[in-house]
């Protein structure tokens, strides 16, 4: 099938649904482009699970503060469509602000508690609702059976599993895993924003991961002093700044005093201007010690 490239809600909405009348299942990979070999993981993955596949490209400013770097927030969308082309999508749906939010938007979907607390909510406390609303706002056009989203973003993909049980979508949530360069970086868009020295101590993050890892292996279960030895190496490297390091059940998003089960170790860097996420899941059953 030639991929097509849809800008309009209601002739996305037609094909998606023609889609799903023809008894073809609907996978969604949802971007803000500028893709990267981390999208592209979710999108091969999409591909194998669904008949008709699509991706949507839209940097969506409810989820950037003022502060933040929604207008200089990488795109190259002809790179992404040809990326996109290669890889068998069938449709890419990007609609402009305009067309995804009329200027009498007023509805937002907030999922509140634990889980929207800590970690990036601290530093971005609009950015979960404005995630959120406009998943739900792609999983009304497009209705797919299946979305798929980055374990890099282990907090984003846990409030919107807990919007998909709350609101009952009836959407498979697949969480892919983190793809990282050789030196450990996880793949991100914003990666871009680094100059090369920059990009240097950017592997800090996974560093960081790293060295609480072995920690822990070595038998290290309390939180704070792994945290403090992250602290440690965060704080030796030029240009990088701590947002956050923590420690919390991968279920509730609660900070753990004590390493017990299964925890996400999560961390937000900046490095210089740019701030980067990263984070490791840890299950003690897996462990050999
Ligand atoms: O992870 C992202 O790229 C974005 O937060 C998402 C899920 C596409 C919503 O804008």
């Amino acid at each position: 099938m030639l991929m097509k490239t849809v800008q309009s809600i209601v002739d996305t909405r037609l094909l998606c649904r023609l889609q799903r009348y023809q008894g073809n299942n609907v996978g969604l990979v949802p971007t803000m482009g500028f893709l990267h070999e981390g999208h592209i993981r979710l999108v091969r993955q999409a591909r194998r699970d669904n008949d008709f596949l699509v991706v949507s490209i839209f940097v969506n400013p409810t989820q950037f503060s003022p502060s933040e770097d929604f207008s200089t927030y990488p795109r190259n969308f002809e790179q992404d469509q040809s990326l996109l082309a290669d890889e068998g999508v069938d449709l890419i749906f990007c609609p402009s602000t305009e067309e995804m939010y009329s200027s009498e938007n007023s509805t937002f979907v907030e999922v509140t508690g634990q889980l929207t607390t800590n970690l990036c909510a601290i530093s971005r406390p609009h950015f979960f609702c404005g995630v959120a609303s406009v998943v739900a706002k792609l999983f009304n056009i497009i209705d797919p059976h299946r979305a798929y989203f980055g374990q890099k973003d282990a907090q984003q993909l846990a409030v919107i599993k807990r919007m998909v049980r709350d609101l009952n979508f009836d959407i498979e949530i697949v969480s892919v895993p983190i793809v990282r360069d050789d030196d450990g970086l996880a793949k991100s868009s914003r990666n871009a924003y680094l100059n090369p020295d920059q990009r240097k101590s950017s592997t800090v993050l996974f560093r960081a991961l790293q060295h609480a890892e072995m920690l822990i292996i070595d038998g290290e279960r309390n939180s704070g002093r792994i945290l403090a030895e992250m602290e440690k190496v965060i704080q030796a490297t030029e240009y990088a700044r701590i947002d956050y390091i923590d420690i919390v059940c991968t279920n509730s998003f609660e900070s753990q005093e004590y390493i017990n089960g299964e925890v996400l170790i999560a961390v937000a860097v900046w490095i210089a201007d740019t701030r980067l996420i990263d984070n490791i899941q840890i299950d003690l059953s897996n462990l050999t010690s």
